[in-house]
């Protein structure tokens, strides 16, 4: 791909998404020869730092946390070469004078086609001084050249997001705005879509007369870690269901595109949201449900409860586990339950999709000769496993009729030699590509916000009498099991993987 030259400016150079996502991220689409053939990395952060410095702690953490491994030295230095860094304190003004005397100097030297992509990966209250003050100082004019990525949390519910919208909707174009959701870069995530509509066996299956529902499951082994000042404020359902999991559903459940547009896949997604059934009192009664861990083994180390976490309120009663049962009420999924769910310190780290069909209309087969009858499944592995199967019913080899069920497997390992690049690698140069496909549009995140806030009212209005509930290492609260079992299923799960 020819690029045109690029200046990043990273607000948040020097945090923890930068050290762990995007200068990994960026270093490797280098590496791999996708940037640009001119560009400038500027990193920015209040405290004062020199370009030698500001390398050196980049590439600790790219030695630290890149998917490749450690830096090849040769590439880094020339890599470094073009990595910058310029004290900013965001909420004054003047900082920005000396942006845009730095951001001059590139273009200067780079020509009229350079291209300014600025990364707003800072504490969420920042977004709007900064998305100000970028066009107070005339430095996001370009419609064309100039971009904005905006992290994730995007608001905190209905009305901030809505806010936070308008606020960039005043300032910046709808093209210019880049909502991340890291879940939309995942390779295994991209190719959903690729097997959904570029293969012709599935769409005629694909709907209410043949799949009997769907789960979606994201479970972690991990805590909340140093993340418990943000987490606490926020909780299962706003950071993993409201965007990643709300998107996975989106990706199964859209209807099949005219094209691959960024605005044409969009529109699909929120057709989805459209068209998913409000909770009602009743249903979030009966079809949510929401628990906090305690403290358990993982792993053969002892682990804090989520109330004992570093920056967590002593009597918290933030969810770190969801469960909800989503209707899609739509010709293509009346009926069709879509069971979610995710939580941290559960007993597996996996987010799997699982599609179950119906079963066969008639057995043919005397019910002894089944060893364990298993309807079809279709089960999609995002991570860490990176797979499609799909379980079928096979004649186990013999003289006697014995029926298991078997899987026929596409594994990324066995399949491909190449790596997957991270999601990072893959939206950055989205980014500066000018790609919106897989960002958030300004709608598809409100929808899902409105979806959800009656569940966010009740859950907050409501203190749960039973928090906290769920053990570390196990599968969270015995109440999403029973969510799932009462209507006949049970949470699917993939063995351990032996890597
Ligand atoms: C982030 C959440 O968006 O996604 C984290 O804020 C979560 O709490 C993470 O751990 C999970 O992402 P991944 O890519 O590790 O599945």
């Amino acid at each position: 791909i020819s690029l045109n030259p690029t200046i990043i400016v990273i607000f948040g150079g020097t945090g923890d998404l930068n050290l762990r996502k995007l200068a990994p991220a960026l270093y490797n689409l280098y590496a791999e020869g996708y940037m640009p053939e001119k560009f400038a990395i500027i990193g920015t952060a209040r405290r004062p730092l020199t370009d030698v410095k500001f390398r050196e702690t980049l590439m600790e953490g790219v030695n630290s946390f890149s998917r490749t491994g450690k830096v090849h030295k040769e590439k880094w230095d020339n890599f470094s070469q073009n990595v910058h860094y310029n004290p900013i304190d965001v909420k004054d003004s003047a900082s920005f004078d000396t942006l845009k005397d730095t951001l001059d100097k590139f273009k200067n030297e780079f020509g009229p086609d350079t291209q300014i992509v600025y990364y707003l990966a800072v504490s969420p209250d920042l977004f709007p001084s900064i998305a100000k003050r970028l066009a107070k100082f005339k430095l996001a004019e370009n419609e064309d050249n100039c971009r904005i990525v905006v992290e994730k949390p995007f608001g905190k519910d209905l009305e901030t997001a809505r806010e936070l919208n308008e606020i960039l909707r005043e300032r910046f174009k709808e093209k210019q705005i880049y909502r991340i959701d890291h879940y939309l870069g995942k390779e295994t995530v991209q190719n959903i879509m690729a097997f959904r509509f570029a293969n012709s066996f599935l769409e005629p299956l694909w709907n209410r007369n043949y799949i009997d529902h769907v789960q979606i499951s994201v479970t972690e082994q991990l805590g909340v870690g140093d993340r418990g000042g943000y987490y606490d404020g926020s909780g299962a359902l706003r950071d993993m269901i409201q965007n990643h999991l709300l998107q996975l559903l989106c990706i199964i459940g859209m209807e099949t595109p005219i094209n691959f547009d960024a605005d044409e896949i969009r529109d699909k997604k929120v057709d989805v949201l459209k068209a998913m059934r409000p909770f009602s009192a009743e249903d979030i009664r009966f079809n949510t449900v929401r628990g906090q861990y305690t403290k358990g083994w993982i792993r053969g180390d002892e682990v804090p409860g989520y109330r004992s976490e570093k920056d967590v309120d002593k009597q918290s009663n933030t969810e770190t586990f969801a469960a909800i049962k989503f209707f899609v009420d739509n010709w293509r999924w009346k009926g069709i339950p879509f069971y979610v769910r995710t939580g941290k310190r559960l007993s597996q780290t996996s987010s799997l999709i699982t599609i179950q069909f119906k079963d066969v209309p008639h057995q043919v087969f005397p019910a002894s000769v089944a060893e364990h009858w298993q309807q079809n499944r279709l089960i999609i592995s995002i991570q860490p496993e990176m797979s499609i199967r799909l379980q079928v019913q096979g004649k186990r080899p013999g003289l006697d009729m014995t029926l298991n069920p078997v899987d026929m497997v596409f594994d990324y390992k066995g399949t491909y030699t190449t790596e997957s690049p991270e999601a990072y690698e893959t939206l950055l140069l989205d980014v500066m590509t000018g790609d919106q496909t897989q960002f958030m549009r300004a709608d598809q995140v409100e929808i899902a916000w409105e979806l959800l806030m009656p569940v966010i009212n009740a859950w907050e209005s409501k203190k749960s009498l039973s928090f906290p509930n769920y053990a570390a290492d196990s599968w969270g609260p015995e109440d999403a099991e029973a969510l799932i079992a009462r209507d006949g299923f049970h949470w699917f799960t993939l063995p351990l993987n032996k890597d």
